[in-house]
């Protein structure tokens, strides 16, 4: 008790003291106090908000640049950047500055004689393009508000889904310019099966949870491939997909024989999913997008390859898009050459030669293969809906004629 009175006198003196003292100078002095105690506020207010909203830019620049960095890392995997845009028309280059006189024409030609390059759709799938979905234009414009209409694409391993955001980014604009209204990728990624979407998130999109858009709102446009070449692409690069069970699946006779193309796809190194074969796996994730009752668009990598304007404007107007009155397939090599992925200047016409030539979409097919794939991949509207049957007899004839095509390059990204 004695200890703490002197302690209570000393603190309440002076206070008294100064209570005392300010009331006898009136009562504008409490206004000083007051004053520095806002001002001392205030600016901590201020500066604290502009820390924030420094941290927030750069969060977004750091999100930013991840997504670029994983656009740039999945191009430079996937080795298809300059060979989507050249093969996919770019004009024919200026001829390089040659650093010898061009060789005598002609003469030197290989002895057999190559297809002509045609520019048109071959007639074997039909004519026109063939699109999956216009259906549902309508009803995804008018759920989604103009700012914040955005597409991605979407489709299986080799179907050309870089070209696909290629051509749009050059030829599709939007009225605010944003560059907002597209994606690289679906949300849940571009392989990835649809039944992933709102449930998995593509790399760029696992970091912040409130920077991730919400998946319904984002129109899938997925490309499909004709199960018979894309098959014979996946021997060529397989990604994580694995189908290897047979000495035959080694050689150019792959994927023959198709019935025996067990399928292993690892979307996640953890979560492998099981197909039948191939064309089970075709019919199957393609089918999703099928089945799906959410806008979204099928279109065909042929339409892409032959129709590519048409196939660019009706996907650009779809999702609210306004497609530019002069088409350009140019940039994407400037573009892309950056990457260090500038492919041949011929590539365009290897691509046209490959999948113009009906040879060499069925050759080393057997009637059993054959049968397979239509049996299989056919029991999907998709394979009629966008052109890919054919008739078992004159596909063994054509693909068992000696014609044969010779490429000076490297086919291995086709
Ligand atoms: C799509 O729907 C059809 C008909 O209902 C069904 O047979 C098929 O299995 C479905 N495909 C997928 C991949 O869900
Ligand atoms: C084709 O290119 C790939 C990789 O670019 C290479 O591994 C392969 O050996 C090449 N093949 C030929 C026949 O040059």
């Amino acid at each position: 008790m004695g200890g703490s009175s002197p302690r209570i006198s000393r603190t309440t003196l002076p206070t008294v003291a100064r209570r005392d003292k300010d009331r006898r100078r009136g009562r504008r002095r409490p206004a000083a106090p007051w004053a520095a105690l806002i001002l001392v506020v205030g600016v901590n207010c201020a500066l604290y908000s502009l820390l924030q909203s420094k941290k927030e830019a750069a969060r977004l620049d750091a999100s930013l640049d991840a997504t670029v960095a994983w656009r740039e890392r999945a191009l430079a995997a996937e080795e298809t950047v300059a060979a989507l845009a050249e093969r996919l028309g770019a004009p024919p280059p200026p001829p390089p500055p040659p650093p010898r006189p061009r060789p005598p024409p002609i003469a030197h030609q290989p002895v057999h004689k190559e297809e002509p390059v045609s520019d048109a759709l071959p007639p074997f799938y039909g004519t026109g393009v063939k699109i999956v979905g216009l259906d549902t234009c309508d009803a995804y414009r008018k759920q989604q508000k103009p700012h914040i209409r955005r597409w991605a694409p979407a489709g299986m391993f080799n179907t050309g889904t870089n070209t696909l955001l290629d051509l749009m980014h050059m030829n599709c604009q939007f009225p605010d310019r944003t560059g907002r209204h597209g994606f690289w990728q679906v949300p849940w990624g571009k392989h990835n099966p649809l039944s992933w979407r709102g449930a998995h998130w593509a790399p760029q999109f696992q970091g912040e949870r409130r920077f991730r858009p919400d998946p319904l709102s984002i129109l899938p446009v997925v490309v499909v491939k004709d199960p018979t070449t894309w098959m014979k692409s996946m021997c060529r690069n397989q990604y994580e997909c694995r189908f290897r069970h047979r000495p035959s699946h080694r050689s150019a006779a792959c994927p023959s024989p198709v019935k025996e193309t067990q399928t292993t796809m690892r979307y996640q190194p953890t979560k492998p999913s099981f197909y039948d074969s191939l064309p089970h796996f075709w019919r199957a994730w393609n089918g999703e997008y099928l089945n799906s009752t959410a806008p979204r668009l099928l279109i065909r990598f042929e339409d892409l390859l032959w129709n590519s304007e048409e196939t660019i404007r009706k996907v650009c107007t779809c999702v609210g898009g306004r497609p530019l009155r002069r088409f350009s397939q140019a940039h994407g090599v400037s573009k892309d050459a950056r990457l260090g992925h500038v492919g041949p200047v011929n590539d365009r016409a290897k691509a046209l030669r490959l999948y113009g030539s009906e040879a060499e979409r069925f050759r080393h097919y057997t009637r059993e293969d054959l049968e397979y794939v239509r049996d299989v991949a056919g029991a999907s509207p998709l394979f009629r809906a966008l052109g890919y049957d054919f008739d078992v007899d004159d596909a063994l004839r054509v693909g068992a004629s000696r014609r044969r095509l010779r490429f000076g390059g490297n086919l291995s990204r086709f």
